[in-house]
C-alpha cells in the first residue's frame, strides 16, 4: 500500500525527495512496548511456520535461549557495541541453508522487525550485531561459509560468513595450487560477507584491484525475500553490492570470485624504523615512490607512537614498520629494486624473506606464524578490545614538516593507542573506471591513510575520551585530506560522518556521508536502493537511502 503510494507518486513529480521517502518509509512497529511484543511474537510464529522451509526452530535464539549470549559474541569485534547501552538483537538466527535467510527477510518485513547481518563481525560501527534503538533480528552466516574451488575454470563459490582465512586456505592448502591467490584483507579474520561488498583491500592491491573487481556472480535474498543470482537480480543491483555495502540491498549468500594468480614463490619484506633512524625521511620518501613502483610490488607502512622502554627508562618515539609484497622474483631482486627506488629505507637481506602467497597473507596478519597455516581457520577474535576506525585518502604527499607535525601530536597523547596505516594507490587501481563497480576510490590517490585507535577499558567514560580525541585528530589531518568530498572508505565505517534518524532517511542528509563513501556513485545507488528496496526494509544508521524522482 504504502509502496504503492510511493510509485504512483513517483510517476508523476516534482515533489520533494523528502516527502517520497516520508511515504515509502517501512512500516516500523510503533515505540510502544505492547507492539513490540506483539510483533515480536507474530514474527516468530511466522517464521517457525513458515512453509518454503523446514527446521527453522533450530535456526532461532531469543534472549532466553542459553546459548543466545555466546552466539551474540562470537565473532563481536568491538566490545564498546555489547555494553549494557546498546539494543541487543530481539532474535539470533543462524541459518542452516538460504531458505532460513529467506524466511527472516519475509517475516521480518511482515511483521515490523528489521534484520542486521553478520558475516565476519568486524564492522567498526558493530553495526551487524547492535543498533542505536530499534529492536531487530541477528541474521549471522557462520554457518554458510562453505568454499568451492572450480580449478577447471578458476573461480569459486565463496559462501558469505566464510573469513578471508578460509577462503585463503581454501585456495592455498585445499587446492594445493601454489599459483593460485585473491586479493582480499590483510587479516585473516575478517569476514568475505562485509569485506567484498564494501571493496576489500589488501596487499594483492596494486596488481589487481579491491575484491570487489573479481566478483563475476552472487547469490542474494533480496527485499521480497526471494533468492536471485546476477542473472535475475539485475545488472544494477549486482553493480551496487560490489562497493556500495550490501547491507543496503539485500542479504548475499555467496559470492562467485575469478581467482588470480602468483608466483609460487613470493618475497616479503619488513623494516622497523624510529625517529633516531630517520622515520619522517622514510615516510615522506615513500609517499612519492610506493604508489609509482611497478604493479608487482606492494609496499605499505604502519606507523605509531611507542614508549620504548631501555633501562628501564620510558623513551617516546614514533615507529614505523616498512613492508611488502613483491610478485616479481626472489629477495635479491627485490632488494635491489628498494636500493634503487627507495635507498632511504636501507632494507638488507636479513629483512627479506622468501615464501608461497599463502605463507604471505600469515606473514602479513600480525601475531600469525608462517608456518601454521591451519591458524588461518581461527574465526575467533583475537583480542577483546574496543575501537575506532577512520579513514582519509591522500592525494598530495605530506611534507616533512607535516609529519613532524602529526608525531609531535601522536606523541603527546600517550593515554591513546593509535596506529596509522598507509595503504599505497597507483598500480592496478589507476586503471580500473571509478563507475566499474560501487566502490569509487581509483586514479587520483596517492594511499588511504587510516587511523586505528584500540583501547581495553570497559568505561563508557573511557570510550567518550577515546572518541573525543579521534575526533580531534580527524580536523588536525584535514589539511593533509582529499577534499570536496573528504573521501573515506566504507569499510572503514565512521558514524561520525553522519547518520540516519530513527527509521527514516532523507537523500539529502545522507549525502553528507554517501558522497565520501561513494564519490559520484552515490546517486546511482541511491537510485538501486529505490528500485530494489523501495519501502527501506534493509535499513541501518548509514544505509544509502531510496531515490525515486
Ligand atoms: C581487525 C580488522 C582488520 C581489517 N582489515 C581490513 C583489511 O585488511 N582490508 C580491508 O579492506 N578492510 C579491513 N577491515 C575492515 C573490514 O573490511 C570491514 O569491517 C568489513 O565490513 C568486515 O566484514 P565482516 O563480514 O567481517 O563484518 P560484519 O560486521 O559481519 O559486516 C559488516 C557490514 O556488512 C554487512 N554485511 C555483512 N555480511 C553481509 C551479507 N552477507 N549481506 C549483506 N550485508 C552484509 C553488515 O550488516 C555490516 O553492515 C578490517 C577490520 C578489522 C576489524
Ligand atoms: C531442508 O533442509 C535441508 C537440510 O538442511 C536442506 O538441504 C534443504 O534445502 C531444506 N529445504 C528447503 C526447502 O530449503
Ligand atoms: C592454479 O590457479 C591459477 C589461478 O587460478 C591458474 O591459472 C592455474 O591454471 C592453476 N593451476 C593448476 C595446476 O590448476
Ligand atoms: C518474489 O516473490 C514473490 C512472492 O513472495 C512473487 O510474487 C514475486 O513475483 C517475486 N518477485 C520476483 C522478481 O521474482
Ligand atoms: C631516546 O630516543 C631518542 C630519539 O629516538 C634517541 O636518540 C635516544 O638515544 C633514546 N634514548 C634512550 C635512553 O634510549
Ligand atoms: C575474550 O573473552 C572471552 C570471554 O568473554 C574469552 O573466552 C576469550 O578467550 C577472550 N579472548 C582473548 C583473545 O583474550
Amino acid at each position: 500500500m504504502r509502496r504503492m503510494a510511493s510509485r504512483i507518486l513517483s510517476n508523476f513529480t516534482n515533489l520533494s525527495v523528502f516527502i517520497l521517502v516520508f511515504l515509502s518509509e517501512f512500516a516500523l512497529a510503533s515505540a510502544s512496548s505492547t507492539n513490540t511484543k506483539k510483533s515480536h511474537e507474530a514474527f516468530l510464529q511466522c517464521f517457525l511456520g513458515y512453509t518454503n522451509s523446514n527446521s527453522t526452530a533450530q535456526a532461532i535464539y531469543t534472549p532466553n535461549t542459553p546459548s543466545y549470549d555466546t552466539i551474540l559474541r562470537s565473532s563481536a569485534q568491538n566490545l564498546r557495541y555489547l555494553s549494557p547501552s546498546t539494543t541487543k538483537p530481539a532474535f539470533i538466527v543462524v541459518p542452516a541453508n538460504p531458505s532460513h535467510v529467506q524466511a527472516t527477510v519475509t517475516c521480518g518485513k511482515a511483521h515490523g522487525l528489521r534484520v542486521r547481518t553478520r558475516s565476519g563481525g568486524h564492522d567498526h560501527e558493530g553495526q551487524s550485531y547492535a543498533s542505536a534503538g530499534d529492536s531487530f533480528i541477528l541474521l549471522d552466516l557462520v554457518n554458510l561459509r562453505s568454499v568451492s574451488i572450480d580449478a577447471s575454470t578458476g573461480t569459486a563459490w565463496v559462501e558469505a560468513g566464510a573469513t578471508v582465512g578460509e577462503l585463503y586456505y581454501a585456495i592455498g592448502i585445499v587446492t594445493k595450487n601454489k599459483t593460485a591467490a585473491f586479493p582480499a584483507a590483510a587479516y585473516p579474520t575478517v569476514g568475505v560477507g562485509g569485506l567484498f561488498s564494501g571493496g576489500g583491500i589488501g596487499t594483492l592491491l596494486r596488481k589487481y584491484g579491491t575484491s570487489a573487481d573479481h566478483i563475476v556472480d552472487a547469490l542474494v535474498v533480496d527485499a521480497h525475500g526471494n533468492l536471485s543470482t546476477r542473472e535475475t537480480m539485475g545488472e544494477d543491483l549486482f553493480w551496487a553490492i560490489r562497493g556500495g555495502g550490501a547491507a543496503s540491498f539485500c542479504i548475499v549468500i555467496s559470492y562467485k570470485i575469478s581467482l588470480v594468480s602468483v608466483p609460487p614463490t613470493v618475497s616479503v619484506f619488513r623494516v622497523d624504523r624510529d625517529l633516531s633512524q630517520g622515520v619522517t625521511k622514510i615516510v615522506e620518501r615513500w609517499q612519492h615512490v610506493a604508489p609509482k613502483l611497478d604493479d608487482d610490488l606492494f609496499v605499505r607502512v604502519l606507523t605509531m607512537a611507542i614508549d620504548d622502554g631501555v633501562g628501564g627508562k620510558v623513551n617516546r618515539t614514533i615507529r614505523a614498520w616498512i613492508e611488502g609484497l613483491f610478485l616479481g622474483g626472489r629477495c635479491e631482486d627485490l632488494l635491489s629494486i628498494l636500493e634503487e627506488r627507495f635507498p632511504e629505507l636501507r632494507a638488507g637481506a636479513k629483512d627479506c624473506t622468501e615464501m608461497s602467497w599463502l605463507q604471505s597473507t600469515l606473514f602479513f596478519a600480525q601475531g600469525y606464524s608462517v608456518d601454521n597455516p591451519s591458524q588461518l581457520l581461527d574465526r575467533r577474535p583475537q583480542r577483546n578490545s574496543s575501537t575506532k576506525v577512520k579513514s582519509d585518502f591522500v592525494k598530495k604527499a605530506i611534507t616533512e614538516k607535516g609529519w613532524e607535525r602529526i608525531w609531535k601530536l601522536l606523541l603527546e597523547a600517550r593515554d591513546q593507542r593509535v596506529g596509522l596505516i598507509l595503504e599505497p594507490w597507483g598500480g592496478r587501481m589507476d586503471e580500473i573506471a571509478e563507475d566499474a563497480v560501487a566502490f569509487p576510490h581509483r586514479k587520483g590517490n596517492l594511499y588511504n591513510l587510516a587511523y586505528f585507535m584500540r583501547w581495553f577499558e570497559t568505561e563508557e567514560a573511557a570510550a567518550r575520551m577515546h572518541l573525543k580525541w579521534m575526533r580531534k585528530l580527524y580536523r588536525f589531518m584535514t589539511p593533509y585530506a582529499s577534499k570536496n568530498p573528504r573521501a573515506a572508505y566504507l569499510n572503514y565505517k565512521d558514524l561520525d560522518l553522519g547518520r540516519n534518524d530513527g527509521g527514516r532517511t532523507s537523500y539529502a542528509k545522507a549525502s553528507a556521508w554517501g558522497r565520501k563513501y561513494f564519490l559520484n556513485n552515490f546517486e546511482g545507488l541511491a537510485r538501486v536502493k529505490a528500485r530494489v528496496d523501495p519501502d527501506n526494509y534493509f535499513w541501518n544508521e548509514q544505509s544509502i537511502p531510496p531515490l525515486f524522482a
